[in-house]
């Protein structure tokens, strides 16, 4: 038996037993006579203590040879500790060693291997499987582990089955560009890797299995951000004989769960707001309403006074900062900057500051008397109002982006607080300009509200929701089309030719001939969900081997060449 403990377990009420640990070094201090090791594994750190007059020479020996990470075999005697430290559940008590047995050696490790590293990131990254051993990222993968089960321990119960599907597909148009896979005994084609599993998991509605999830790998060949990544990992659900209440009432259970079970959170009832209200109030589809700060139209009240920004926008938008009066001129300097720097993009920030002593002072005081500037914003002492202005889109994201910034300076982004929102009624359609083209916003198989599309398509609303918690978009989908008329009609406002639309969808659009049923379903992004569970943006500390920004995988050094033969045997030459 290499261990009858591990070394996460052992307690004060354990005194006085032989045991016998594995693990690895994390620390030796050697003070001569007393020797100590923090052993570590999986479950936690024990300290070791080897003692000058009670070890024997033989392990007093070996020690000498011991470095950090080497994987060691102990016995000893567990006894009570000195110095307790609180900090750990093993802290009370401490193995005296009577037997030591080296394992395995190791190298000195690029990076410490605890939760306060000195390793850069790619360092890191290049090195994830030693990354994989500090405790925090260690304690996220055990707690992905942990959603991924309570989320098929709850569908289970709600009755759904878990289906696979194929991985080696034709492209689905999720609005990403595919990652492919060329074929080698089909030469010159190529399949593509799901970007979802979307239409299969429609056929299987068709085929009856009414409960579907599966949770899967899904591939975007789009830009990274902290979170996004090529592979991510999706809890795809679908559902048979539903309506878009349902699908809400039962993923809403399913959320409220995980939280609870995983996290111990209880979530209020999800609120619910419109897609226009979200940008019109928050000027983003993914609002954070931990805290407030709701916009202001004042695109009519504020045009007219000679201000020739104003009236020549299209919109004027504003939010108010309470005790916003605090804020110096170098802080507002910095938000204009900030609003200015090409990421945003804005022209400028205004300002109203409505000091406590009622005074107003705003950086457009030529154009507006101070009773028209509190008029304007209905602002009370020391609140301060930013506003933006210009073309409607824009001013909204622009300003959705800063008081998302502010938000975040002011310390208002609790981590321990959740606020999670559906987010419904999206545009079916949004309009390219610059390819002169309608793009589905969600994708070509959802369904318009009506169950039929308007006179302009362009205000057609779809039968699509998002969840979003925290300001992240955590998961996303609708009710489906399942008539091969309507979706005929999609896809060709959607600029697909007959012939297009049945040469890529033929399987789908003749399916929807032999009884489909309504149907509707929702994809949460899992790699999203457990990183905003645990309060944080970033997927990449959740997923073991994950990419770094530019899509390598620099651990194992992918994508690379290959080589000519292989090329060959696929009959593809590199231009
Ligand atoms: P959607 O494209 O909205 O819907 O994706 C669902 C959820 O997946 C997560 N997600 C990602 N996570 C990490 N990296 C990425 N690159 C990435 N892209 C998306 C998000 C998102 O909300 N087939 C539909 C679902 C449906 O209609 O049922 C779909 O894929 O959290």
């Amino acid at each position: 038996m290499y261990r009858t403990n591990n070394c996460g377990e052992l307690k004060i009420s354990d005194v006085g037993k032989t045991v016998t640990l594995a693990g690895w070094v994390q620390k030796i201090r050697n003070k001569g006579f007393l020797i100590w090791i923090d052993l570590r594994d999986r479950y936690g750190i024990t300290q070791l203590i080897i003692n000058s007059e009670k070890s024997s020479k033989k392990v007093i020996d070996s020690v000498k040879d011991i470095g950090r990470e080497f994987v060691i075999q102990v016995e000893g005697e567990v006894i009570k500790r000195e110095a307790i430290n609180k900090n750990i559940p093993t802290g009370e008590i401490e193995i005296l060693v009577t037997e030591i047995n080296i394992l395995n050696s190791s190298k000195v490790p690029p990076f410490t291997i605890e939760n306060e590293t000195d390793g850069g990131e790619e360092l890191r990254m290049k090195y994830r499987y030693l990354d994989l051993r500090r405790p925090a990222l260690k304690d996220n993968i055990i707690f992905r582990n942990e959603l991924t089960f309570q989320v098929r321990k709850y569908l289970k119960e709600e009755g759904f089955i878990d289906i696979e599907t194929p991985y080696l597909i034709k492209s689905t148009p999720e609005g990403a560009r595919d990652f492919v896979v060329p074929s080698r005994i089909n030469p010159g084609e190529f399949y593509a890797l799901p970007q979802s599993p979307q239409t299969f998991k429609q056929l299987l509605m068709v085929s009856g299995f009414d409960k579907y999830v599966q949770i899967v790998k899904c591939f975007r060949d789009e830009d990274l951000r902290a979170d996004r990544q090529p592979e991510f990992t999706q809890i795809d659900c679908e559902m048979s004989f539903v309506n878009q209440e349902d699908i809400l009432n039962t993923f809403e259970g399913l959320v409220k769960n995980l939280f609870k079970v995983c996290i111990g959170a209880s979530l209020e009832k999800f609120d619910r707001i419109s897609y226009a209200d979200a940008m019109e109030l928050y000027g983003s589809d993914k609002p954070d309403t931990r805290f407030g700060m709701k916009f202001l139209n004042l695109s009519e009240k504020a045009k007219g006074s000679g201000f020739k920004i104003f009236d020549s926008s299209e919109s004027i938008y504003a939010f108010t900062i309470e005790n916003g009066e605090s804020f110096s001129r170098k802080d507002i300097d910095y938000y204009t900057d900030w609003v200015k720097r090409p990421q945003i993009g804005a022209l400028g920030l205004i300002w109203i500051k409505h000091n406590q002593d009622g005074s107003v002072k705003s950086s457009v005081d030529k154009f507006f008397n101070e009773k028209q500037l509190k008029s304007m914003t209905g602002s009370k002492a020391g609140d301060l109002t930013f506003i933006i202005s210009g073309d409607k889109k824009k001013t909204l994201t622009q300003l959705g982006s800063l008081r998302i910034h502010v938000g975040e300076k002011l310390g208002l982004r609790d981590k321990n607080k959740f606020n999670a929102l559906w987010v419904t009624d999206f545009p079916m359609f949004e309009w390219d300009e610059e390819a002169k083209r309608y793009h589905a916003m969600h994708h070509p198989f959802t369904s318009p509200v009506k169950n039929t599309i308007g006179e302009d398509p362009g205000s057609t609303l779809a039968n699509a929701y998002d969840l979003v918690i925290n300001g992240n978009e955590i998961g996303g989908g609708s009710i489906r089309i399942h008539d091969q008329k309507l979706q005929e009609e999609v896809f060709s406002i959607l600029g697909f030719s007959k012939k297009e639309a049945f040469d890529q969808f033929g399987f789908l659009l003749e399916a929807f001939t032999y009884g489909a049923p309504p149907h509707g379903g929702i994809a949460f992004g899992l790699d999203r969900l457990a990183a905003v569970m645990k309060g944080e943006e970033s997927i990449r500390d959740y997923i073991a081997f994950p990419k770094n920004n530019s899509g390598r995988d620099v651990m194992i050094d992918s994508p690379s060449i290959i080589d000519k033969d292989q090329l060959d045997d696929l009959n593809i030459k590199i231009k």
